[in-house]
């Protein structure tokens, strides 16, 4: 994957499954236990889940720089994967994703948004707190390959 030294501007649009390449880089650098691609296939054909990706476009082509896939059941959203290519991380990429989708379901009259995540993950906490989500609950032991414990962080959409 390229690297761009600065990104101007980023937009946000609907995942393709042309996209995965790009997300499967990012996924497997991202987590522990990555989502496999056949689970991001499965998800792109959910009629409940949302897939979106931040985009650059560059020299060499448009590149994603991250992605957040969320469902909305009854009202509520859950922000179920969100990551971010780590050559491009601290640079406000998540946090256009958060604001994206803050508004896309506000406009789609969604109640409240939660996640889990894990309990030593102190960058995804930060950018939760920095966007008014507050912990509603422990799920223990959550995370199988780590035995780590998930918070559940929530906040209403408004
Ligand atoms: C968590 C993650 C998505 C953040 O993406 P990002 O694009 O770097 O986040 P942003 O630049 O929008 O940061 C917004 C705020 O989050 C907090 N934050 C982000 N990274 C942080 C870090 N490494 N340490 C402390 N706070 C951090 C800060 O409050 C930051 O605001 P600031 O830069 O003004 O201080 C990214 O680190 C990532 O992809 N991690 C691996 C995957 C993951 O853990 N996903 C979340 C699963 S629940």
């Amino acid at each position: 994957m390229n690297s761009l030294a600065k990104i101007d501007e980023i937009f946000i649009r609907p995942m393709h499954q042309e996209d995965l390449h790009d997300v499967m880089l990012i996924e497997n650098a991202s987590f522990p236990s990555p989502w496999p691609r056949n689970l991001f296939i499965r998800e792109l054909g959910n009629p409940i889940s949302d897939l979106f990706v931040a985009m650059s476009s560059g020299r060499a082509g448009d590149l994603v720089l991250g992605y957040i896939v969320c469902w909305l059941v009854a009202g509520d959203v859950h922000i179920h994967n969100v990551a971010v290519h780590p050559h491009f991380r601290r640079g406000g990429i998540a946090s256009a994703l958060l604001e994206y989708v803050l508004s896309y379901y506000q406009q789609r009259g969604a109640q409240t948004i939660y996640l889990e995540v894990r309990e030593q993950n102190r960058p995804a906490q930060e950018l939760y707190k920095k966007f008014q989500f507050h912990p509603v609950g422990l799920r223990h032991r959550y995370y199988s390959d780590t035995e780590e414990d998930a918070i559940v962080m929530q906040r209403p959409i408004v």
